[in-house]
Protein backbone atom coordinates (compact mmCIF):
# COMPACT_ATOMS: atom_id res chain seq x y z
CA UNK A 1 0.00 0.00 0.00
CA UNK A 2 1.17 3.48 -0.99
CA UNK A 3 1.01 6.06 2.06
CA UNK A 4 1.24 9.68 0.79
CA UNK A 5 3.92 11.28 2.40
CA UNK A 6 1.73 15.40 2.58
CA UNK A 7 -1.18 13.92 3.44
CA UNK A 8 -2.76 14.21 6.82
CA UNK A 9 -4.64 10.92 7.64
CA UNK A 10 -7.41 11.21 10.05
CA UNK A 11 -5.84 8.04 11.69
CA UNK A 12 -2.78 5.66 11.61
CA UNK A 13 -3.28 2.23 12.83
CA UNK A 14 -0.02 0.45 14.25
CA UNK A 15 -0.50 -2.99 14.16
CA UNK A 16 -2.83 -4.88 12.03
CA UNK A 17 -4.03 -7.76 14.41
CA UNK A 18 -7.70 -8.35 15.34
CA UNK A 19 -8.12 -5.01 16.68
CA UNK A 20 -7.07 -2.28 14.57
CA UNK A 21 -8.69 -5.00 11.71
CA UNK A 22 -11.69 -4.16 13.27
CA UNK A 23 -11.53 -0.63 13.51
CA UNK A 24 -10.81 -0.49 10.18
CA UNK A 25 -13.97 -2.43 9.54
CA UNK A 26 -15.68 0.41 11.52
CA UNK A 27 -14.51 3.22 9.30
CA UNK A 28 -15.49 1.68 6.56
CA UNK A 29 -18.84 1.26 7.43
CA UNK A 30 -18.66 4.73 8.55
CA UNK A 31 -17.77 6.22 5.38
CA UNK A 32 -20.08 3.64 3.49
CA UNK A 33 -22.87 5.45 5.93
CA UNK A 34 -21.66 8.95 5.10
CA UNK A 35 -20.00 9.01 1.64
CA UNK A 36 -19.39 12.25 1.51
CA UNK A 37 -16.95 12.57 4.39
CA UNK A 38 -14.50 10.04 4.07
CA UNK A 39 -12.21 9.07 7.00
CA UNK A 40 -8.85 8.86 5.68
CA UNK A 41 -6.93 5.80 7.33
CA UNK A 42 -3.66 3.59 7.00
CA UNK A 43 -1.80 0.57 9.01
CA UNK A 44 1.31 -0.29 9.58
CA UNK A 45 1.55 -3.98 10.60
CA UNK A 46 5.46 -5.22 11.05
CA UNK A 47 4.49 -9.30 9.93
CA UNK A 48 4.71 -9.43 5.97
CA UNK A 49 1.30 -10.47 5.70
CA UNK A 50 -2.28 -10.87 8.25
CA UNK A 51 -1.53 -13.55 10.87
CA UNK A 52 -3.15 -13.91 14.39
CA UNK A 53 -0.96 -15.86 16.45
CA UNK A 54 0.05 -18.05 14.33
CA UNK A 55 2.27 -19.85 16.09
CA UNK A 56 -0.33 -21.23 18.34
CA UNK A 57 -2.43 -22.16 15.18
CA UNK A 58 -2.63 -26.22 16.61
CA UNK A 59 -4.45 -28.32 14.87
CA UNK A 60 -7.23 -29.17 17.44
CA UNK A 61 -7.35 -25.57 19.32
CA UNK A 62 -10.64 -24.19 19.28
CA UNK A 63 -11.68 -20.39 19.74
CA UNK A 64 -12.41 -18.92 23.43
CA UNK A 65 -15.37 -17.17 22.45
CA UNK A 66 -18.76 -17.29 20.15
CA UNK A 67 -17.78 -16.74 16.60
CA UNK A 68 -20.56 -14.25 17.27
CA UNK A 69 -18.11 -11.86 18.58
CA UNK A 70 -16.72 -11.44 15.54
CA UNK A 71 -15.04 -8.30 13.93
CA UNK A 72 -18.41 -6.39 13.66
CA UNK A 73 -21.59 -8.41 14.77
CA UNK A 74 -21.98 -7.10 18.08
CA UNK A 75 -21.58 -3.23 17.14
CA UNK A 76 -23.21 -4.25 13.37
CA UNK A 77 -25.24 -7.28 12.96
CA UNK A 78 -26.11 -6.69 9.47
CA UNK A 79 -22.53 -5.90 8.86
CA UNK A 80 -20.98 -7.80 5.87
CA UNK A 81 -17.50 -8.24 7.86
CA UNK A 82 -19.46 -10.34 10.09
CA UNK A 83 -18.70 -14.80 10.96
CA UNK A 84 -22.02 -15.55 8.95
CA UNK A 85 -20.94 -13.15 5.98
CA UNK A 86 -17.82 -15.16 6.08
CA UNK A 87 -19.46 -18.99 6.33
CA UNK A 88 -21.60 -17.81 3.26
CA UNK A 89 -18.81 -17.15 1.09
CA UNK A 90 -16.84 -20.12 2.29
CA UNK A 91 -20.04 -22.09 0.97
CA UNK A 92 -20.04 -23.86 4.34
CA UNK A 93 -22.61 -21.73 6.05
CA UNK A 94 -25.07 -24.88 6.45
CA UNK A 95 -22.54 -27.34 7.02
CA UNK A 96 -21.18 -24.96 10.72
CA UNK A 97 -24.62 -24.73 11.62
CA UNK A 98 -24.79 -28.38 11.42
CA UNK A 99 -21.51 -29.00 14.21
CA UNK A 100 -24.02 -27.18 16.72
CA UNK A 101 -20.98 -25.41 18.21
CA UNK A 102 -20.58 -21.82 18.70
CA UNK A 103 -16.75 -22.58 19.29
CA UNK A 104 -14.97 -22.36 15.71
CA UNK A 105 -11.31 -23.67 15.61
CA UNK A 106 -8.92 -21.16 15.67
CA UNK A 107 -7.78 -22.44 12.25
CA UNK A 108 -11.27 -21.56 10.79
CA UNK A 109 -11.18 -18.06 12.71
CA UNK A 110 -7.63 -17.71 11.54
CA UNK A 111 -9.55 -18.05 7.81
CA UNK A 112 -12.05 -15.13 8.40
CA UNK A 113 -9.63 -13.03 9.95
CA UNK A 114 -8.15 -13.22 6.40
CA UNK A 115 -10.75 -13.12 4.43
CA UNK A 116 -11.67 -9.82 6.59
CA UNK A 117 -8.11 -8.49 6.03
CA UNK A 118 -8.00 -9.42 2.27
CA UNK A 119 -10.40 -6.47 2.03
CA UNK A 120 -8.03 -3.82 3.11
CA UNK A 121 -5.14 -4.02 1.51
CA UNK A 122 -5.40 -0.62 -0.23
CA UNK A 123 -4.24 0.77 3.23
CA UNK A 124 -2.38 -1.65 5.10
CA UNK A 125 1.26 -1.62 4.66
CA UNK A 126 3.00 -5.05 5.56
CA UNK A 127 6.17 -5.57 6.37
CA UNK A 128 6.56 -2.05 8.34
CA UNK A 129 7.67 -1.70 11.61
CA UNK A 130 6.15 1.59 13.37
CA UNK A 131 9.68 2.73 15.02
CA UNK A 132 8.35 6.02 16.71
CA UNK A 133 5.58 8.41 17.00
CA UNK A 134 6.62 11.96 17.36
CA UNK A 135 5.52 15.65 16.78
CA UNK A 136 6.86 16.87 13.47
CA UNK A 137 10.60 18.89 14.05
CA UNK A 138 10.37 22.19 15.42
CA UNK A 139 6.39 21.96 16.28
CA UNK A 140 4.93 22.02 19.96
CA UNK A 141 2.45 20.11 21.06
CA UNK A 142 -0.02 23.02 21.06
CA UNK A 143 0.76 24.36 17.73
CA UNK A 144 0.60 21.15 15.56
CA UNK A 145 -2.43 19.53 14.04
CA UNK A 146 -1.06 16.18 13.50
CA UNK A 147 1.64 13.68 14.60
CA UNK A 148 4.56 11.52 13.04
CA UNK A 149 4.53 8.03 12.76
CA UNK A 150 7.65 6.61 11.50
CA UNK A 151 7.82 3.22 9.98
CA UNK A 152 10.74 1.09 8.55
CA UNK A 153 10.15 -0.89 5.57
CA UNK A 154 11.65 -4.62 7.13
CA UNK A 155 12.00 -5.85 3.46
CA UNK A 156 14.52 -3.14 2.25
CA UNK A 157 15.67 -0.92 5.32
CA UNK A 158 14.09 2.05 4.38
CA UNK A 159 12.12 4.32 6.75
CA UNK A 160 9.34 6.58 5.85
CA UNK A 161 6.97 9.02 7.74
CA UNK A 162 3.03 9.92 7.74
CA UNK A 163 1.65 12.34 9.26
CA UNK A 164 -1.79 11.66 11.40
CA UNK A 165 -4.45 13.65 13.22
CA UNK A 166 -5.23 10.55 15.21
CA UNK A 167 -2.77 7.33 16.30
CA UNK A 168 -4.57 4.10 16.94
CA UNK A 169 -1.91 1.70 18.95
CA UNK A 170 -2.81 -1.76 19.10
CA UNK A 171 0.15 -3.78 18.99
CA UNK A 172 -0.72 -6.70 21.31
CA UNK A 173 0.41 -9.18 24.41
CA UNK A 174 3.88 -9.06 24.85
CA UNK A 175 5.59 -12.74 25.44
CA UNK A 176 6.71 -12.81 29.07
CA UNK A 177 9.25 -15.08 30.01
CA UNK A 178 10.08 -15.69 34.11
CA UNK A 179 12.84 -13.34 35.12
CA UNK A 180 16.70 -15.17 34.10
CA UNK A 181 15.49 -17.16 31.22
CA UNK A 182 16.59 -16.68 27.73
CA UNK A 183 15.33 -17.45 24.37
CA UNK A 184 17.57 -19.73 21.92
CA UNK A 185 16.69 -22.29 19.29
CA UNK A 186 16.20 -24.91 22.62
CA UNK A 187 14.14 -22.70 24.93
CA UNK A 188 11.04 -21.28 23.19
CA UNK A 189 7.88 -19.05 24.27
CA UNK A 190 4.71 -20.46 23.44
CA UNK A 191 4.46 -17.57 21.09
CA UNK A 192 7.18 -18.98 19.02
CA UNK A 193 5.87 -22.55 18.84
CA UNK A 194 5.10 -23.77 15.93
CA UNK A 195 8.03 -21.54 14.12
CA UNK A 196 10.76 -22.82 16.15
CA UNK A 197 9.35 -26.65 16.26
CA UNK A 198 9.02 -26.66 12.86
CA UNK A 199 12.58 -25.75 12.37
CA UNK A 200 13.94 -29.22 14.78
CA UNK A 201 13.61 -32.75 13.41
CA UNK A 202 10.75 -34.50 15.05
CA UNK A 203 13.27 -37.34 15.69
CA UNK A 204 15.98 -35.25 17.81
CA UNK A 205 13.11 -34.75 20.08
CA UNK A 206 13.14 -37.30 22.23
CA UNK A 207 12.27 -35.33 25.44
CA UNK A 208 10.30 -32.27 25.94
CA UNK A 209 9.32 -30.08 28.93
CA UNK A 210 6.39 -27.19 28.37
CA UNK A 211 6.31 -24.75 31.61
CA UNK A 212 2.70 -23.43 32.94
CA UNK A 213 -0.60 -24.16 33.45
CA UNK A 214 -2.48 -22.00 31.29
CA UNK A 215 -4.49 -22.85 27.99
CA UNK A 216 -1.24 -22.00 26.00
CA UNK A 217 0.60 -24.48 28.04
CA UNK A 218 -2.04 -27.59 28.22
CA UNK A 219 -2.82 -26.79 24.56
CA UNK A 220 1.16 -27.44 23.94
CA UNK A 221 1.63 -30.61 25.74
CA UNK A 222 -1.25 -32.24 23.96
CA UNK A 223 0.29 -31.52 20.98
CA UNK A 224 3.67 -32.09 21.09
CA UNK A 225 2.04 -35.78 23.01
CA UNK A 226 0.34 -36.57 20.16
CA UNK A 227 3.04 -35.18 18.05
CA UNK A 228 5.70 -36.91 18.95
CA UNK A 229 5.01 -40.53 20.01
CA UNK A 230 8.55 -41.63 20.84
CA UNK A 231 8.80 -38.61 23.24
CA UNK A 232 8.35 -38.31 27.06
CA UNK A 233 6.78 -35.15 27.36
CA UNK A 234 6.83 -33.15 30.85
CA UNK A 235 4.63 -30.65 31.56
CA UNK A 236 6.18 -28.46 34.73
CA UNK A 237 3.54 -26.00 36.08
CA UNK A 238 3.02 -24.15 39.91
CA UNK A 239 -0.24 -25.55 40.81
CA UNK A 240 -1.46 -29.27 41.89
CA UNK A 241 -3.68 -29.57 39.04
CA UNK A 242 -4.85 -27.57 36.15
CA UNK A 243 -7.56 -25.32 36.68
CA UNK A 244 -10.88 -24.81 34.35
CA UNK A 245 -11.67 -21.41 33.09
CA UNK A 246 -14.70 -20.59 33.59
CA UNK A 247 -17.22 -20.10 30.93
CA UNK A 248 -20.69 -20.39 32.89
CA UNK A 249 -22.90 -17.49 31.72
CA UNK A 250 -22.78 -15.73 34.54
CA UNK A 251 -19.37 -15.18 34.87
CA UNK A 252 -19.11 -14.84 30.79
CA UNK A 253 -21.04 -11.29 31.38
CA UNK A 254 -18.14 -9.85 32.54
CA UNK A 255 -17.62 -9.91 28.68
CA UNK A 256 -20.39 -8.20 27.76
CA UNK A 257 -19.55 -4.67 26.41
CA UNK A 258 -21.81 -3.01 29.11
CA UNK A 259 -19.39 -4.76 31.92
CA UNK A 260 -16.67 -2.27 30.66
CA UNK A 261 -18.89 0.57 31.87
CA UNK A 262 -19.76 -1.38 34.94
CA UNK A 263 -15.73 -1.60 35.46
CA UNK A 264 -15.20 1.78 34.01
CA UNK A 265 -16.98 3.86 36.24
CA UNK A 266 -17.14 1.52 39.14
CA UNK A 267 -15.67 1.76 42.69
CA UNK A 268 -11.86 0.72 43.05
CA UNK A 269 -13.22 -2.04 45.72
CA UNK A 270 -15.73 -3.22 42.38
CA UNK A 271 -12.87 -3.64 39.70
CA UNK A 272 -10.63 -5.39 42.64
CA UNK A 273 -14.00 -7.36 43.11
CA UNK A 274 -13.93 -8.15 39.10
CA UNK A 275 -10.57 -9.33 39.38
CA UNK A 276 -10.48 -11.29 42.66
CA UNK A 277 -13.58 -13.52 41.61
CA UNK A 278 -13.03 -13.73 37.31
CA UNK A 279 -9.54 -13.52 36.92
CA UNK A 280 -10.19 -17.38 36.57
CA UNK A 281 -12.57 -16.98 33.26
CA UNK A 282 -8.93 -15.81 31.54
CA UNK A 283 -5.65 -16.76 33.08
CA UNK A 284 -3.46 -19.67 34.42
CA UNK A 285 -6.67 -21.36 33.12
CA UNK A 286 -7.61 -24.62 30.75
CA UNK A 287 -10.82 -25.30 28.97
CA UNK A 288 -12.30 -28.26 30.33
CA UNK A 289 -12.64 -30.14 27.23
CA UNK A 290 -8.35 -30.00 26.78
CA UNK A 291 -8.10 -30.73 30.46
CA UNK A 292 -10.11 -34.22 29.80
CA UNK A 293 -8.29 -34.51 27.02
CA UNK A 294 -4.86 -34.79 28.47
CA UNK A 295 -6.13 -36.86 31.46
CA UNK A 296 -7.89 -39.44 29.34
CA UNK A 297 -4.13 -39.54 27.50
CA UNK A 298 -2.67 -40.28 31.22
CA UNK A 299 -5.03 -42.80 32.39
CA UNK A 300 -4.57 -44.74 29.02
CA UNK A 301 -1.21 -44.74 29.46
CA UNK A 302 -1.74 -46.30 33.21
CA UNK A 303 -3.71 -48.72 31.35
CA UNK A 304 -1.53 -49.77 29.17
CA UNK A 305 1.35 -49.66 31.02
CA UNK A 306 3.97 -47.35 29.90
CA UNK A 307 4.68 -43.76 31.16
CA UNK A 308 5.98 -41.22 28.58
CA UNK A 309 3.49 -38.29 29.78
CA UNK A 310 4.74 -36.77 33.33
CA UNK A 311 2.80 -33.91 35.31
CA UNK A 312 5.77 -32.42 37.44
CA UNK A 313 3.07 -30.39 39.48
CA UNK A 314 3.84 -27.88 42.46
CA UNK A 315 6.72 -27.53 40.50
CA UNK A 316 8.65 -24.52 39.54
CA UNK A 317 11.60 -23.82 36.81
CA UNK A 318 14.82 -22.93 38.78
CA UNK A 319 17.45 -22.49 35.70
CA UNK A 320 17.80 -23.68 32.86
CA UNK A 321 21.44 -24.32 31.74
CA UNK A 322 22.62 -25.10 27.89
CA UNK A 323 25.60 -26.17 26.13
CA UNK A 324 25.15 -26.58 22.57
CA UNK A 325 22.48 -29.38 22.12
CA UNK A 326 22.55 -30.06 25.42
CA UNK A 327 19.75 -28.48 28.19
CA UNK A 328 19.12 -29.32 31.70
CA UNK A 329 16.74 -27.72 33.84
CA UNK A 330 16.97 -27.53 37.52
CA UNK A 331 13.42 -27.39 39.02
CA UNK A 332 12.39 -26.60 42.56
CA UNK A 333 9.67 -29.30 43.68
CA UNK A 334 7.22 -27.60 46.28
CA UNK A 335 6.04 -30.72 47.24
CA UNK A 336 9.05 -32.26 48.64
CA UNK A 337 11.17 -29.03 48.65
CA UNK A 338 13.97 -30.58 47.00
CA UNK A 339 15.77 -29.50 43.52
CA UNK A 340 15.54 -32.06 40.54
CA UNK A 341 17.49 -31.99 37.25
CA UNK A 342 15.55 -32.94 33.73
CA UNK A 343 17.57 -33.04 30.35
CA UNK A 344 15.19 -32.26 27.63
CA UNK A 345 15.78 -31.66 23.92
CA UNK A 346 13.53 -28.53 24.11
CA UNK A 347 11.59 -26.37 26.24
CA UNK A 348 8.63 -24.17 25.97
CA UNK A 349 8.07 -21.55 28.21
CA UNK A 350 3.65 -21.02 28.19
CA UNK A 351 4.41 -18.84 31.04
CA UNK A 352 1.89 -15.99 29.50
CA UNK A 353 2.30 -12.11 28.38
CA UNK A 354 1.99 -9.12 29.60
CA UNK A 355 -0.13 -5.92 28.53
CA UNK A 356 0.64 -4.03 25.88
CA UNK A 357 2.62 -0.74 26.80
CA UNK A 358 2.19 2.31 24.72
CA UNK A 359 5.46 4.19 26.49
CA UNK A 360 8.36 3.31 23.67
CA UNK A 361 6.81 4.03 21.12
CA UNK A 362 5.48 7.14 22.32
CA UNK A 363 9.18 7.79 23.28
CA UNK A 364 8.87 12.23 23.91
CA UNK A 365 4.84 12.56 23.02
CA UNK A 366 4.85 9.87 26.84
CA UNK A 367 5.06 12.97 28.76
CA UNK A 368 1.92 14.84 27.34
CA UNK A 369 0.00 11.28 28.67
CA UNK A 370 -1.19 11.63 32.23
CA UNK A 371 -0.82 8.77 34.73
CA UNK A 372 -2.51 7.23 37.59
CA UNK A 373 -1.53 7.29 41.26
CA UNK A 374 -0.05 3.71 40.26
CA UNK A 375 1.71 5.33 37.97
CA UNK A 376 -0.76 3.80 34.61
CA UNK A 377 -1.51 5.32 31.95
CA UNK A 378 -5.41 7.36 32.25
CA UNK A 379 -7.60 6.63 29.58
CA UNK A 380 -10.87 8.27 28.43
CA UNK A 381 -13.94 5.55 28.03
CA UNK A 382 -13.32 5.57 24.29
CA UNK A 383 -9.73 4.60 24.58
CA UNK A 384 -8.07 7.66 24.20
CA UNK A 385 -5.19 8.58 26.23
CA UNK A 386 -5.82 11.27 28.28
CA UNK A 387 -3.57 13.98 27.65
CA UNK A 388 -1.91 17.31 29.00
CA UNK A 389 -4.32 19.89 27.45
CA UNK A 390 -2.01 21.20 24.69
CA UNK A 391 -1.65 18.10 22.53
CA UNK A 392 -4.67 17.74 20.26
CA UNK A 393 -4.16 15.04 18.57
CA UNK A 394 -5.59 11.69 19.70
CA UNK A 395 -4.01 9.22 21.13
CA UNK A 396 -5.58 5.36 21.28
CA UNK A 397 -4.93 2.14 22.62
CA UNK A 398 -6.55 -1.28 22.16
CA UNK A 399 -5.19 -3.47 25.04
CA UNK A 400 -3.12 -2.32 27.83
CA UNK A 401 -6.15 -1.35 29.48
CA UNK A 402 -7.38 -3.39 31.90
CA UNK A 403 -6.73 -1.23 34.98
CA UNK A 404 -9.51 1.00 33.17
CA UNK A 405 -11.45 -1.07 30.59
CA UNK A 406 -11.84 -4.49 32.77
CA UNK A 407 -10.76 -8.18 31.74
CA UNK A 408 -11.97 -7.69 28.14
CA UNK A 409 -9.01 -5.51 27.09
CA UNK A 410 -6.84 -7.82 25.56
CA UNK A 411 -9.45 -10.25 24.19
CA UNK A 412 -11.33 -10.19 21.09
CA UNK A 413 -15.17 -9.75 23.51
CA UNK A 414 -15.27 -6.46 22.90
CA UNK A 415 -13.32 -5.55 19.68
CA UNK A 416 -16.16 -4.72 17.50
CA UNK A 417 -18.18 -2.53 19.96
CA UNK A 418 -14.70 -1.02 21.05
CA UNK A 419 -13.55 -0.21 17.95
CA UNK A 420 -17.26 1.36 16.81
CA UNK A 421 -16.79 3.77 19.87
CA UNK A 422 -13.17 4.86 18.37
CA UNK A 423 -14.24 5.17 15.40
CA UNK A 424 -17.30 7.34 16.73
CA UNK A 425 -14.50 9.46 18.34
CA UNK A 426 -12.41 10.02 15.72
CA UNK A 427 -14.95 10.98 13.52
CA UNK A 428 -16.52 13.44 16.23
CA UNK A 429 -13.46 15.28 16.22
CA UNK A 430 -13.08 16.39 12.79
CA UNK A 431 -14.21 19.64 12.11
CA UNK A 432 -18.52 19.48 11.69
CA UNK A 433 -18.42 19.91 8.03
CA UNK A 434 -16.23 16.67 7.66
CA UNK A 435 -18.13 14.73 10.32
CA UNK A 436 -21.22 13.57 8.90
CA UNK A 437 -23.42 11.34 11.18
CA UNK A 438 -21.86 9.11 13.69
CA UNK A 439 -21.52 5.68 13.29
CA UNK A 440 -23.89 4.29 16.23
CA UNK A 441 -26.70 6.16 14.76
CA UNK A 442 -26.19 5.34 11.39
CA UNK A 443 -25.17 1.62 11.16
CA UNK A 444 -27.78 -0.98 12.42
P1 LIG B 1 -2.57 -8.84 18.23
O1 LIG B 1 -1.40 -9.24 19.04
O2 LIG B 1 -3.41 -9.91 17.68
O3 LIG B 1 -2.08 -7.93 17.02
C1 LIG B 1 -1.12 -6.92 17.19
C2 LIG B 1 -0.38 -6.75 15.87
O4 LIG B 1 0.49 -5.63 15.96
C3 LIG B 1 0.48 -7.95 15.52
O5 LIG B 1 0.09 -8.44 14.25
C4 LIG B 1 1.91 -7.41 15.53
O6 LIG B 1 2.72 -8.00 14.55
C5 LIG B 1 1.69 -5.93 15.25
N1 LIG B 1 2.72 -5.03 15.77
C6 LIG B 1 3.24 -5.02 17.03
N2 LIG B 1 4.13 -4.01 17.14
C7 LIG B 1 4.17 -3.37 15.95
C8 LIG B 1 4.89 -2.25 15.45
N3 LIG B 1 5.75 -1.57 16.23
N4 LIG B 1 4.71 -1.88 14.17
C9 LIG B 1 3.84 -2.55 13.36
N5 LIG B 1 3.13 -3.63 13.79
C10 LIG B 1 3.29 -4.02 15.06
N6 LIG B 1 -8.86 -13.80 22.93
C11 LIG B 1 -10.16 -14.13 22.79
O7 LIG B 1 -11.04 -13.31 23.11
N7 LIG B 1 -10.54 -15.32 22.30
C12 LIG B 1 -9.62 -16.24 21.89
O8 LIG B 1 -9.99 -17.32 21.44
C13 LIG B 1 -8.24 -15.91 22.02
N8 LIG B 1 -7.30 -16.78 21.62
C14 LIG B 1 -5.97 -16.48 21.82
C15 LIG B 1 -5.00 -17.42 21.47
C16 LIG B 1 -3.67 -17.17 21.73
C17 LIG B 1 -2.64 -18.20 21.37
C18 LIG B 1 -3.29 -15.96 22.34
C19 LIG B 1 -1.85 -15.69 22.67
C20 LIG B 1 -4.24 -15.01 22.66
C21 LIG B 1 -5.59 -15.27 22.40
N9 LIG B 1 -6.57 -14.34 22.71
C22 LIG B 1 -7.89 -14.67 22.55
C23 LIG B 1 -6.18 -12.99 23.22
C24 LIG B 1 -5.59 -12.05 22.12
O9 LIG B 1 -4.98 -10.96 22.74
C25 LIG B 1 -6.61 -11.52 21.17
O10 LIG B 1 -7.18 -12.61 20.55
C26 LIG B 1 -6.11 -10.64 20.00
O11 LIG B 1 -4.92 -11.12 19.47
C27 LIG B 1 -6.02 -9.16 20.31
O12 LIG B 1 -5.86 -8.48 19.07
P2 LIG B 1 -4.87 -7.25 18.88
O13 LIG B 1 -5.04 -6.79 17.48
O14 LIG B 1 -5.11 -6.26 19.96
O15 LIG B 1 -3.42 -7.85 19.14
P1 LIG C 1 -1.47 -17.54 31.19
O1 LIG C 1 -2.91 -17.86 31.23
O2 LIG C 1 -1.01 -16.26 31.75
O3 LIG C 1 -0.71 -18.75 31.92
C1 LIG C 1 0.66 -18.70 32.20
C2 LIG C 1 1.02 -19.89 33.06
O4 LIG C 1 2.43 -19.92 33.26
C3 LIG C 1 0.39 -19.85 34.44
O5 LIG C 1 0.02 -21.16 34.80
C4 LIG C 1 1.53 -19.35 35.31
O6 LIG C 1 1.45 -19.71 36.68
C5 LIG C 1 2.67 -20.06 34.67
N1 LIG C 1 3.97 -19.50 35.01
C6 LIG C 1 4.35 -18.20 34.91
N2 LIG C 1 5.64 -18.08 35.31
C7 LIG C 1 6.06 -19.32 35.68
C8 LIG C 1 7.27 -19.87 36.18
N3 LIG C 1 8.34 -19.08 36.40
N4 LIG C 1 7.34 -21.20 36.44
C9 LIG C 1 6.25 -22.00 36.24
N5 LIG C 1 5.09 -21.54 35.77
C10 LIG C 1 4.99 -20.23 35.49
O7 LIG C 1 -0.89 -17.57 29.67
P2 LIG C 1 -1.43 -18.38 28.37
O8 LIG C 1 -1.75 -19.76 28.70
O9 LIG C 1 -0.43 -18.10 27.30
O10 LIG C 1 -2.77 -17.60 27.99
C11 LIG C 1 -2.70 -16.21 27.62
C12 LIG C 1 -3.97 -15.80 26.86
O11 LIG C 1 -4.03 -16.50 25.61
C13 LIG C 1 -5.25 -16.13 27.60
O12 LIG C 1 -6.19 -15.15 27.29
C14 LIG C 1 -5.68 -17.43 26.95
O13 LIG C 1 -7.05 -17.65 27.04
C15 LIG C 1 -5.25 -17.18 25.50
N6 LIG C 1 -5.07 -18.43 24.73
C16 LIG C 1 -6.11 -18.86 23.96
C17 LIG C 1 -6.00 -20.01 23.22
C18 LIG C 1 -7.16 -20.44 22.34
O14 LIG C 1 -7.94 -19.59 21.97
N7 LIG C 1 -7.30 -21.70 22.02
C19 LIG C 1 -4.81 -20.74 23.26
C20 LIG C 1 -3.78 -20.29 24.05
C21 LIG C 1 -3.90 -19.12 24.79
P3 LIG C 1 0.88 -18.65 37.79
O15 LIG C 1 -0.58 -18.87 37.77
O16 LIG C 1 1.53 -19.06 39.04
O17 LIG C 1 1.28 -17.29 37.32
Amino acid sequence: MGTRAHEIYDVVGIGFGPSNLSLAISLEEHQENVPAHPTRAAFFERQSAFGWHRNMLLPSATMQISFLKDLATFRNPVSRFGYVSFLHESGRLARFVNNMDFFPTRLEFHQYLEWAASRFTDRVSYGSDVTAIRLPQGAGAGSSEYLQVEARDNATGSTRVVNARNVAISTGLVPRMPDGMERDERVWHSSEFLEKYRRMNPGDLKSVAVVGAGQSAAEITRFLYDSLPHAEVSAIFPSYGYSVADDTPFANQIFDPDAVDDYYYGTDKARESFWRYHKNTNYSVVDSDVIKDLYRRSYDEDVQGTERLHFLNMTRVREVKRAGDETRVLLDTLLDGHTQELDVDAIVFATGYDSMEPSRLLGDLDRYCLRDAAGRHRVQRDNRLVTTPELSCGIYIQGGTEHTHGLSSALLSNIAVRSGEIADSIVGSRPARDRGQPLHAAAV
